[in-house]
């Protein structure tokens, strides 16, 4: 019998998987080609004459997943069907409390929530049974980390109200036998995480029951799976994948004693 390890899981399949250019996004790609999937790439950044999509076999779309609904049925109109949805593509705020203009918190929601939404919307007619979306979230839309100067707040309630959507959209869509699930990357080693400085970095790795940061191919990993019908009894769940960080809290070495 094949290993799960050995099975092309994702045959045959269309995966459409947004922020596709990223580092997260990237990964998956060649995750779920080497399972087999056809892939429709969407990012607003990066050149469809890109080799990686022809390695990959990918169609190239180049879309801000920020405008408006309008705007993302036109750019998907030609897309058949979908056995799969990855909604990867997200931005950080640029300001802190209390500083933040209303245009901000519009520029982060419309991209990291009102884009999920729009496309899961745009595309559920195409979805039949066994389709699987997964949004990628966040550990900040489930508990806070304060390890930057910078504010997290609009971020993190951005990727939480999604965390919600996906939640809500899985009962809603369950009688129809499509799953929709959330990956919660913790410190993950793409672009987005690399004007982190290294001292906090490692202040994280410390608190880490595995004791490193994520790599992309770990949040493809989870999310491939989450795609695939192994994942056939899964929906509804936001799946932390960050090495443990999330699973404890780490007191100071000097707070240990011999029970
Ligand atoms: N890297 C981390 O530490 C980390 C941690 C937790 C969650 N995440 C989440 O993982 C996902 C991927 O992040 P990453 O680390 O690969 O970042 P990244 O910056 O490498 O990739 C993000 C991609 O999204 C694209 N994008 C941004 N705004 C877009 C828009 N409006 N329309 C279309 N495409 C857009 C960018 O062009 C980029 O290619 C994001 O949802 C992010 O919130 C990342």
């Amino acid at each position: 019998m094949a290993s799960y390890s050995d099975r092309r899981h994702l045959d045959g399949r269309n995966i459409v998987i947004t922020g596709a250019n990223g580092g997260i996004g990237r990964a998956l790609c060649r995750r779920v080609r080497a399972e087999g999937a056809t892939i429709t790439a969407i990012d607003r950044a990066g050149d469809p004459q890109d080799p990686i999509w022809a390695e990959l076999e990918a169609v190239f779309i180049a879309l801000d997943v920020g405008q408006s609904r309008d705007a993302i049925a036109d750019a998907v109109a030609e897309i058949e069907s979908v056995e799969g949805l990855v909604n990867v593509a997200a931005v950080e705020a640029n300001t802190n409390f209390p500083d933040f203009e209303d245009e901000e918190f519009a520029r982060v929601l419309n991209i990291n929530t009102r884009g999920p939404l729009h496309l899961m919307q745009t595309l559920r007619p195409r979805m039949g049974e066994g389709a699987s979306i997964v949004n990628i979230i966040t550990m900040d839309a489930l508990l806070v980390l304060r390890t930057t100067a910078k504010s997290s707040a609009l971020y993190a309630a951005s990727k939480a109200a999604l965390a919600m959507l996906t939640k809500e959209l899985a009962s809603e869509l369950g009688p129809d036998g499509i799953r929709v699930n959330g990956v919660a990357p913790g410190l993950t080693d793409t672009p987005m995480s690399s004007i982190m400085p290294d001292e906090r970095r490692q202040w994280i790795v410390g608190r880490t029951a595995l004791g490193r940061i994520g790599q992309p191919e770990d949040i493809a990993n989870a999310s491939a799976y989450l795609l695939s019908d192994a994942a056939r009894f899964i929906t509804g769940q936001i799946v932390p994948v960050d090495g443990g960080m999330g699973a404890a809290i780490f007191g100071p070495p000097e707070l240990a004693f011999e029970p």
